[in-house]
């Protein structure tokens, strides 16, 4: 299948597309005109929201279960069937009609894990709008970045957030992310929940029931193939946020071949990504890959530990039947550390529990054993990234399951022709770790372009390697053809599973009026995989207290990007440690706050720099552990 694919993407991919319903079949099903920007299904008409949901209920399964809300820190567990969250769905989408919202206008969604957020999506899909969900955690200049980008007609939002037992109001950030962004006239909607009610502004806002009970439902709106069905922003290199397109065809035929062949799912079982809809993972399998392949999908509003312990998923799993769970092992090592011997695992009945997919970070091979040794079933770690919408190397399990290599993501998925190269675009030999690129065409369902910026897009994907997708992350190939991701090329780490940018947290740093200098690195940590560390040099002449800088630095990046963001440790230096053409050397930093070995670079322009980090370093405990 995987030769298939490569040889011949267009019958591969044509042949997939026969299990979606189309109002229009496609005039080519790979087309090229515009250079190297490939399109699926040029010339096809369908509209997503019609094949997750009113295609199930002509088919006579409308009193399938569709969505099981789960929210431990509201205790409350809803169940909405096909027929019910089509007719949810219509009726928001037909309320949005009545607000003027029309195909290809966007809408920002800034929601929590409620079942609201999956209906407004949705509602989008359904007349043409083009949804961009901003994730919880971030804060408001993050989510003004956004709205200033994708320049939306109207926000959907909640008046508040729950992480654990802690209310987040989120119409305060709502409000001043709106001022930030210099954007309007807007409309906003906003769903109020009983833990805290939000005042709505006169001629502004309007709450969620206004908008549901006002209205006619809205019927599907025929949509092209190759029309933007989302953005999802997502951090780059620098402060600013990268808006990823998603079409409506080539995304829906890749997801549902996805469910069939990735995991290995049957239409009418239950499917938990464990994850945000804020995030990629949640876009494609809590939302579109699960709803359009005819399963059940779960949205659960809680964590893997605190909600109220330990064996929250267990007991998710067990009350709701899940086959196949998708989470990613931050989730894990968090239970681990809770729970190091899985004595809650033994209160539940997880027999139907079938397999455990893990990403978003590399799974280390201590959590893969943990998890698969107490729960008894294969561990698959697979790799994707919010460009790609689905995964690029795994174990598919539903062409039968390879032996597992822990610390593998398995093999090159169908349809992504992954090649290893050196920095001058040779090719390397089995082993031998480089920049993993994918080969052009993308398969369907990758990114389409960036929002408004067709220009970065090339410049940071295509340009490196003319003919193949650079996709930042570094590895290598062994010889028995399986894909080893080893981490990233540029200033992205991965904390907790969420994607973040040093860079950005630079820009934060840099911008307070006692800073000369700065860097942001990842270190290890034991539970969220890596966490970023400051490092800053202050301007001559500062006399105040350095501890209170480092506190108020702290603040800002929370402040500025968002508690999602994890930055707790900046430490104030004398200097950084530099190549003598001035290039800040972020990997020594790194290797030294880990425990890991490190030479003292031959290009150093004054070595003791790094005896005075160690130093730095010593006094908050890091190394945690030396590590050879
Ligand atoms: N709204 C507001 N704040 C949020 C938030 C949201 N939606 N999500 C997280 N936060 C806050 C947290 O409360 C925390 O705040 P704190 O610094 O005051 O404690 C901070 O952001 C960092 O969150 P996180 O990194 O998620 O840490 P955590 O301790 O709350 O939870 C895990 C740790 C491992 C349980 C959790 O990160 C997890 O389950 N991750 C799974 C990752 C995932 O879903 N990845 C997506 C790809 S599969
Ligand atoms: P995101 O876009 O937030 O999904 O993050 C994508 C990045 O996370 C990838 O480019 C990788 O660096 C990393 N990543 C995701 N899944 C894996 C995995 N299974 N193994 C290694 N790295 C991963």
């Amino acid at each position: 299948m995987y030769r298939h694919s490569i040889d011949d993407p267009e019958q591969f991919w044509g042949h997939a597309a026969e299990e979606i319903s189309w109002e229009k079949r496609w005039d080519k099903v790979l087309g090229n005109s515009s250079g190297p920007y490939y399109r699926w299904f040029e010339g096809a008409i369908l509209n997503t929201c019609y094949n997750c949901l009113d295609i199930h209920i002509d088919r006579g399964e409308g009193d399938r279960t569709a969505l099981i809300y789960d929210s431990p820190v509201t205790s409350v567990i809803k169940k909405y069937s096909y027929r019910d969250l089509r007719d949810l769905v219509a009726r928001c989408a037909g309320g949005l009609v009545n607000h003027g919202i029309k195909k290809g206008d966007r809408v920002v969604i800034y929601m929590p894990m409620i079942p609201e957020t999956v209906i407004a999506m949705l509602a989008c899909a359904r007349i043409g709008a083009i949804h961009s969900v901003v994730f919880g955690g971030f804060a408001a200049r993050e989510l003004a970045a956004r709205i200033r980008d994708a320049q939306p007609k109207l926000i959907i939002s909640a008046s508040c957030g729950i992480e654990i037992s802690r209310v987040i109001p989120y119409k305060p950030l709502l409000d001043e992310a709106i001022t930030l962004s210099g954007t309007g006239p807007l409309l906003c909607v906003i769903c109020q929940r009983p833990q805290s009610q939000a005042a709505l502004i006169d001629g502004r806002d309007i709450s969620w029931d206004q908008l549901m009970d006002t209205t006619q439902p809205a019927p599907c709106v025929p949509c092209i193939a190759t029309d933007p069905l989302y953005i999802l922003y997502t951090s780059g290199t620098t402060g600013v946020p990268k808006g990823v397109v998603r079409d409506n065809g080539g995304h829906l035929v890749a997801l549902n071949w996805s469910m069939k062949y990735i995991y290995g799912m049957k239409p009418g079982e239950v499917f938990w990504a464990a994850s945000d809809v804020g995030w990629v993972v949640g876009h494609s399998y809590i939302v579109y890959a699960p709803l359009a392949y005819g399963c059940t999908t779960i949205l659960y509003e809680g964590k893997s530990v605190g909600t109220p312990d330990p064996g929250a998923f267990w007991r998710v799993i067990a009350e709701h039947g899940v086959d196949v769970l998708f989470t990613a092992p931050t989730a894990f090592r968090a239970i681990k550390r809770e729970d190091p011997q899985g004595a809650f695992i033994k209160k539940y009945d997880l027999s139907k529990f079938r397999m455990l997919f893990l990403a978003g970070e590399r799974c280390d091979p201590d959590t893969l054993s943990w998890a698969k040794d107490r729960l008894n079933v294969p561990v698959i770690d697979h790799w994707w990234q919010t460009e790609t919408g689905w995964a690029i190397g795994a174990n598919t399990a539903g062409l039968g399951l390879l032996p597992i290599k822990p610390g593998s993501c398995t093999k090159p998925v169908p349809g992504y022709n992954i090649r290893v190269l050196d920095d001058h675009g040779d090719e390397l030999a089995p082993c031998q770790t480089g920049n993993i690129v994918i080969r052009l065409p993308l398969p369907p369902g990758c990114l389409t372009t960036l929002w408004n910026n067709d220009h970065d897009f090339h410049k940071t994907y295509l340009a490196e390697y003319p003919g193949y997708y650079l996709t930042g992350d570094a590895g290598f190939i062994d010889t028995d053809g399986y894909l080893w991701i080893m981490g990233r090329i540029d200033d992205i780490i991965n904390t907790a599973g969420h994607r973040l940018s040093t860079g950005a947290m630079e820009e934060v740093l840099a911008s307070h009026r006692d800073v000369a200098e700065c860097a942001v690195t990842g270190v290890a940590d034991e539970v969220k995989g890596e966490i970023p560390i400051g490092f800053v040099v202050l301007k001559a002449g500062v006399t105040r207290n350095s501890s209170e800088i480092e506190r108020e630095l702290v603040s800002m990046v929370r402040e500025r990007i968002g508690p999602i963001a994890s930055f707790k440790i900046a430490v104030v230096v004398r200097r950084l440690p530099k190549t003598r053409s001035g290039k800040i050397l972020r990997g020594t930093m790194k290797k030294i706050a880990d425990g890991t070995e490190y030479r003292v670079p031959a290009t150093i322009d004054d070595p003791a720099v790094l005896d005075e980090i160690r130093e730095s370093l010593a006094i908050r405990g890091f190394p945690k552990k030396p590590k050879k």
